[in-house]
């Protein structure tokens, strides 16, 4: 049986890469088969270092969003993904992208989505005094932070929580959550 294949989107510290490189490449029939990074960032270097190809694609100050899309497009369409994964890939997307891979595209955001989408989610959460705080998987579609839920993960803001105790709770969450709910999406892809 044929991999069911992963690209993955990352262009910062990388650490929900790395998960997913540890993981899941490789193992039960799941293989990153490319990275793609719009920055020089440590995405690329983790995935250098576990033989995984990668793609650095930057975004010119002259193109539109449009015109960055489909070249983007054209990058991932030979790789015939069955998911594509953003960890921690900060752009919003043009219908041109969303369209060639529709259901196909997953995002992880630390927030309790529809909550506070955009940046500096645990600061928010700690200026609004939330009792509650979390992460999000979901379809992405061409909104920020937005399309269909897939699974969110919640937990209790202590009185002593800072933005970056709960930057650290919610990654270390992360780290097993997106590896757990894509080996299931992949499962359920396999058994369709
Ligand atoms: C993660 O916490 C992820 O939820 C968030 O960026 C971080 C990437 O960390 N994603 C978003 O904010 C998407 N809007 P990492 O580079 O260490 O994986």
């Amino acid at each position: 049986m044929n991999n069911y294949k992963l690209v993955i989107l990352s262009s910062g510290y990388g650490s929900n890469l790395q998960s997913i490189i540890d993981k899941l490449h490789l193992q039960d029939g799941i293989e990153v088969c490319v990275i793609v990074s719009d920055k020089a960032s440590q995405s690329i270097t983790r995935g250098l270092l576990a033989n995984i190809p990668c793609l650095f694609l930057p975004k010119r100050k002259s193109q539109s969003r449009e015109e960055y899309d489909k070249l983007l497009k054209a990058l991932i369409i030979p790789f015939a993904p069955d998911l594509i994964v953003l960890a921690g890939f900060m752009r919003i997307f043009s219908p041109v992208f969303i369209r060639a891979f529709e259901g196909k595209i997953i995002n992880i955001h630390p927030s309790l989505l529809p909550k506070y989408k955009g940046l500096n989610t645990h600061q928010r959460v700690i200026d609004a005094k939330d009792k509650m705080h979390g992460t999000t998987i979901h379809y992405v579609d061409e909104t920020l932070d937005g399309g269909e839920i897939i699974a969110q993960k919640r937990i209790d803001v202590l009185p002593f929580d800072t933005a970056e105790t709960l930057e650290q709770t919610i990654k270390s969450i992360e780290h097993t959550f997106y590896p757990e709910i894509i080996r299931k999406l992949c499962l359920k892809a396999t058994l369709l």
